[in-house]
């Protein structure tokens, strides 16, 4: 039987990974953890608890106490907050995952970690359309160096201590039901609270910047399936690629216009633009594909109509796309 500790439990991907891990393990076998308190659905669900994920004495207390075999570690200072703390972004997202790698090698209850990379491991000199799961990954933003150096960190620590970490490049992700942390990406979910709360939408990055994107529920069930692949079928320990859609703002802007036709946007970039613009467009994940049978089902169309059907429910406003 599975116990899995969820670090990071409150945020965009931990509130939806949450439920969809309860369901398959049960309520009572997920333990959702953050510095800030989680949804009522998830408190309402199973255990949960206030914890930092850099306090190690009660990490490894908590872990030992609950019997944890799995652990899916997301807390991290994402890429547009990081930039304005970089110092405290290195020590969080490196300190977090080197406590967890390290509990994992220590504590043999524990069989398997979590942890996710980003599309940020990528830089300017990368190949920016299809980028292969292996080229030049020179980042030059903090949030970038982090990921790159946790992904070496779990490839070290599956080669020198057998540590089962797994990780994935997630892509820009994109829900209504947390709002995003943060990142460099969540323009593509604004726009969709925007569009229903006032038909206009001032967008942070450019027109035509294009950028791998996914919805949600492609996201966790990638996660999930990497997790309950078996040990010989992963053959990637640093991060595999996942690639999802490609798309820019304007076709966001032209998709909800086919919802609702009063819809306008502007654009005003920000410091946000000059980290899209060191990001793939695209992004190649046939490896993935290969190794653990990753099947995307959500693209734009259907996204937006789930976008804009959720955020409207949320609003309480009338509304079906
Ligand atoms: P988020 O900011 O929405 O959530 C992160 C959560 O971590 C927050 O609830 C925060 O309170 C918590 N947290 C921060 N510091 C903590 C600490 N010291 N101890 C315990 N909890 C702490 O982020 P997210 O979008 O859910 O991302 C989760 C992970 O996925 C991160 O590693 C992020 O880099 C990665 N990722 C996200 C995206 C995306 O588009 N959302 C894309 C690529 C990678
Ligand atoms: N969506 C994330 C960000 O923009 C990518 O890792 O920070």
């Amino acid at each position: 039987m599975e116990r899995i500790l969820i670090i990071g439990a409150a945020g965009q991907i931990g509130s939806e990974l949450t439920v969809e891990l309860r369901k398959i393990y049960g309520n009572e076998n997920v333990f959702a953890t953050d510095l800030k308190e989680p949804s009522e659905d998830i408190k309402n669900s199973g255990p949960w608890e206030i914890l930092d994920v850099l306090d190690v004495k009660r990490l490894v207390h908590f872990v030992i106490r609950h019997k944890i075999t799995q652990i899916y570690h997301l807390a991290a200072v994402l890429s547009g907050n990081a930039e304005k703390i970089p110092m405290q972004a290195w020590h969080i997202n490196m300190e977090g995952l080197l406590n967890v790698l390290d509990l994992a090698k220590e504590i043999e209850d524990v069989k398997r970690i979590f942890w996710p990379s980003s599309i940020a491991v990528f830089g300017p000199s990368t190949p920016k359309d299809n980028t292969p799961q292996t080229t030049i990954a020179e980042p030059t933003t903090v949030y970038g160096i982090t990921k790159l150096a946790g992904e070496r960190w779990c490839e070290y620590y599956w080669k020198r201590y057998g540590v089962d970490a797994r990780s994935i490049r997630y892509p820009g992700l994109i829900s209504y039901k947390t709002e995003p942390g943060g990142g460099t990406t969540d323009y593509a979910v604004e726009i969709f609270y925007e569009a229903i709360r006032q038909k206009h939408y001032t967008c942070f990055l450019k027109e035509d910047t294009y950028l791998p994107m996914m919805y949600m529920s492609d996201a966790i069930k990638a996660t999930i399936q990497l997790m309950q692949t078996e040990q010989d079928k992963i053959t990637v320990r640093s991060a595999y690629n996942l690639g999802g859609m490609s798309f820019a703002p304007k076709d966001v802007a032209e998709k909800i216009k086919q919802y609702i036709p009063e819809f306008t946007i502007d654009y005003k970039p920000d410091f946000r633009q000059a980290i899209a613009d060191t990001w793939p467009r695209s992004i190649d994940d046939s490896v993935a594909r290969r190794d653990w049978n990753l099947e995307i089902d959500v693209d734009l169309d259907k996204m937006t109509k789930i976008m804009l059907n959720g955020v409207a429910e949320k609003f309480g406003k009338k509304l079906r796309f």
